[in-house]
C-alpha cells in the first residue's frame, strides 16, 4: 500500500471533518452546512462507509480526507499530504513527497519570503531605505519593534534590485518572479540569450507583506512615500496562484490569537489601522485593505470568531464599506458592532489623537444597526412625511436581512417607535421589498438549475437504487418497468449494466466490492449517488415503491419523447410521399401510444 493511501486508511473522515464544522447524524451519513459555499440548508453530505465527501449544493465540490483539507486550508495536494503524514506519524519515504521538490506555489512563497527579506533589510540597513525609515519613524510614528513584528520593508528606486538578487544570487527563473508578482517583463536590454529582462514590480515604496493565516507570504502592498504618488498611493501584488484579492486580511497572522482568545475581530481598512492598533495593544484588528467584506473573507474570519467590529474610515467609503459588508456577515450569523469616533478619518489617525479614547470606544462598541439608525436620522427630517420614507428606504433593506428574527424584530420595533409608524405599515412596506429580492434569486435559481426533468429523475432513481438496503431486488423491479429505456446520463447507464452483471454472481451488495470491479471513471459518479441525500423511507417497502413510482415517471418521459420523434418523422416522410416508411411508422406510433397507455 502507498503512503497517501496508508495515511488515508488511518484518518477517519468523519472525526477529522468534525474538527472543522459541525456533522449531525442523517441515516447513514452525515450532514453540515457547506464551509465552501453560502447556504442555509446542509447539503455537505459525509459517508462514514465510503469516507468520502460531497456536496449537493452551490458548489458540487467533494472527495476524500486530502481534498477537504485542501480546500478548506487552500492547500496544495503535497502540502495537505504533509500536514496528515505528520498527524498520523506516517513518514514520507518516497523522494517525491520530501521537502526539496516544491510545487509552484511553494515556489512563489519561497519567492515572497526571500522578496521580504531584502526589502526588509533594505529598509533597515541599507542607505536606500534611509529615507522611508524616517518616513515611517518621524511621520508615521512606528518603533522597531512593530517594524520587526510586521516585517515591513522598502522597496528601491532603481527597480532592478530585487530581480538581479532572486536571478542572480539566489538563481531563481525570471518566469517564476513574475509569476509570484514581483517582477514584470521590461523592455530593457536583452540578454545575451535574447530572454527579455525583468523589472521590480515594486519601486520606492514601503512594503508590507501579506501574511495568510498559517504564515505563508502570499503578497505585498506597497505604499508610496513621495508625493506625487506615481501609480497610486498604494499598489497591491495582481492576483498570482497565490493572491487573491478580497480572500485574505492583513494582520491576521499576528492577530488570529487574539481574536479567538477575546472572541472578537476588530476589521479596519488599511496595514497602517492595524499596525497602530497593535502598538497600543489592541491586537485582534485585521484590515481589509481599503474595501467592503467580501463572502471569502467572512468565511475566513469566522472559523476564528462570530463576533465582529467594523472600523472602517469615517468617510462616506467607509460608510459604504460598512452597509455593503452586512449582507456577508448576516449569510454567517455573525454579531455585528462598530465603534464610535468622531473626530479622526481612520483608526490610525484616531489612535495618534487619543489612544486612551479609542481604547474605550473599541470597548464600548455598539451593534452596526444601532449606528445605521442615529446616521439616517440625522441625514433626514423624521418628522416630515418624505423624510420618514427615506429613512424607511434607506434602513429596511437592511433590516429585513438581518438572519437572526429576534434582532431583526427589535430593529423594525425600534424603527416603527422612531419614526412613530407602525409595525404593521413596516412590515408590508418590508414585503414588497423581499418579493422582489426573491423574484431576483428565483431568476437566478432558475438560470443556474438547467438541468431537465428527466436528468432530475436519473439523478434520483440512480440515488434510490444505490442506497437501498437489497439493491438487486429493487433493480430487478426498475429494469421490469423500465424495459428498453436509455439513460441520458450515459454513466449511470453504465453502472446499472454493471450492477445487473454484479448480481448474476452476487446476492449481496457490498459497495465497496462493486467499486473494485466498477471501471474507475465511474467511481465519482456512484460516489454521489451513493451520497446524495434522499428521503429516510422507515420502512423497505415504502423507498421500493418510490423507485417503482419515479421508474415509471421516466419510462413515460420516454415514450412521450419517443411519440414526438415517430410524429415528426412521419410529418417527413408524408411529404417525401414514402408510402412504406408511413405505414411502418404509423404502426410504431400506434403501438408507442399503446405503451403509454398502460405504462
Ligand atoms: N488601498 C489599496 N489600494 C489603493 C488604495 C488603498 O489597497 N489604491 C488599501 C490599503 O490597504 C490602504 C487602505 O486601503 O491601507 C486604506 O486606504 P486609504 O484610506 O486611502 O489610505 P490612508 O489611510 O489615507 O493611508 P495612510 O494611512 O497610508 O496614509
Ligand atoms: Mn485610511
Amino acid at each position: 500500500m502507498d503512503e497517501v493511501t496508508q495515511i488515508r486508511e488511518r484518518i477517519d473522515l468523519v472525526s477529522f471533518i468534525s474538527e472543522y464544522i459541525p456533522l449531525k447524524k442523517m441515516g447513514r451519513n452525515f450532514k453540515a452546512i457547506c464551509p465552501f459555499h453560502n447556504e442555509k440548508t446542509p447539503s455537505f453530505i459525509v459517508s462514514p462507509e465510503r469516507q468520502i465527501w460531497h456536496c449537493f449544493g452551490g458548489c458540487s465540490k467533494g472527495g476524500d480526507v486530502y481534498t477537504f483539507l485542501m480546500e478548506y486550508e487552500h492547500l496544495e495536494f503535497i502540502e495537505a499530504l504533509r500536514i496528515l503524514a505528520k498527524k498520523t506519524g506516517i513518514h514520507l519515504r518516497e523522494s517525491g513527497f520530501q521537502e526539496g521538490l516544491s510545487s509552484k506555489k511553494e515556489i512563489i512563497y519561497k519567492l515572497d519570503k526571500l522578496a521580504m527579506e531584502f526589502y526588509h533589510y533594505v529598509l533597515t540597513s541599507h542607505k536606500a531605505g534611509k529615507k522611508a525609515l524616517t518616513y515611517l519613524k518621524k511621520e508615521r510614528k512606528l518603533d522597531e519593534r512593530l517594524i520587526e513584528t510586521f516585517m515591513i520593508g522598502f522597496s528601491p528606486k532603481d527597480g532592478v534590485d530585487l530581480s538581479n538578487y532572486l536571478i542572480n544570487k539566489k538563481k531563481y527563473k525570471k518566469e517564476d518572479l513574475v509569476e509570484a508578482g514581483l517582477a514584470f517583463y521590461g523592455r530593457g536590454p536583452s540578454t545575451s540569450s535574447g530572454q527579455a529582462s525583468v523589472l521590480d514590480f515594486f519601486r520606492n515604496r514601503v512594503m508590507f507583506p501579506l501574511f495568510d493565516h498559517r504564515g505563508n507570504i502570499t503578497g505585498f502592498s506597497g505604499r508610496a512615500i513621495e508625493e506625487p504618488y506615481s501609480g497610486g498611493k498604494y499598489i497591491n501584488t495582481r492576483d498570482t496562484l497565490v493572491y487573491h484579492k478580497g480572500s485574505m486580511f492583513f494582520g491576521l497572522n499576528t492577530a488570529k490569537e487574539e481574536i479567538k482568545k477575546l472572541d472578537k475581530a476588530i476589521i479596519v481598512e488599511g496595514e497602517l489601522d492595524v499596525i497602530s492598533c497593535f502598538s497600543i495593544g489592541v491586537k485582534n484588528a485585521v484590515a481589509v485593505k481599503g474595501t467592503a467584506l467580501t463572502d471569502d473573507q467572512v468565511a475566513l474570519i469566522a472559523r476564528f470568531t462570530n463576533n465582529i467590529c467594523l472600523c472602517f474610515d469615517k468617510d462616506d467609503a467607509g460608510y459604504e464599506a460598512t452597509k455593503r459588508s452586512l449582507p456577508s456577515l448576516e449569510k454567517k450569523g455573525i454579531n455585528i458592532t462598530t465603534c464610535i469616533f468622531d473626530q479622526a478619518k481612520d483608526a490610525d489617525e484616531a489612535i495618534k489623537n487619543d489612544p486612551a479614547a479609542f481604547k474605550k470606544a473599541i470597548k464600548k462598541d455598539i451593534p452596526v444597526y444601532d449606528y445605521l439608525i442615529t446616521k439616517t436620522f440625522s441625514a433626514f427630517e423624521k418628522d416630515r412625511v418624505y423624510g420618514k420614507r427615506k429613512i424607511a428606504q434607506e434602513l429596511l433593506p437592511i433590516f429585513i436581512r438581518i438572519s437572526n428574527e429576534i434582532v431583526k424584530e427589535h430593529y423594525l420595533k425600534k424603527l416603527g417607535r422612531e419614526l412613530d409608524v407602525s409595525l404593521d405599515a413596516l412590515a408590508k412596506e418590508a414585503e414588497k421589498i423581499e418579493k422582489k429580492e426573491v423574484v431576483k434569486e428565483d431568476v437566478f435559481i432558475s438560470k443556474k438549475d438547467k438541468r431537465s426533468r428527466i436528468e432530475v429523475l436519473e439523478d434520483y432513481l440512480m440515488s434510490l437504487l444505490v442506497q437501498h438496503d437489497n439493491p438487486k431486488m429493487i433493480l430487478e423491479r426498475s429494469l421490469a418497468i423500465l424495459r428498453d429505456y436509455k439513460f441520458e446520463i450515459d454513466s449511470y447507464q453504465k453502472i446499472i449494466s454493471e450492477l445487473a452483471d454484479y448480481f448474476k454472481s452476487n446476492s449481496k451488495f457490498d459497495s465497496r466490492y462493486f467499486l473494485n470491479l466498477l471501471p474507475k471513471e465511474l467511481t465519482a459518479t456512484f460516489d454521489k449517488a451513493y451520497l446524495f441525500p434522499i428521503p429516510s423511507f422507515g420502512e423497505d417497502k415504502k423507498h421500493a415503491e418510490e423507485v417503482e413510482k419515479v421508474a415509471r415517471e421516466l419510462r413515460a418521459l420516454f415514450l412521450k419523447n419517443k411519440i414526438k420523434e415517430i410524429s415528426d418523422n412521419l410529418r417527413k416522410g408524408e411529404k417525401d410521399e414514402d408510402l412504406k416508411k408511413v405505414n411502418d411508422l404509423e404502426k410504431e406510433l400506434s403501438s408507442t401510444i399503446n405503451l403509454l397507455g398502460k405504462s
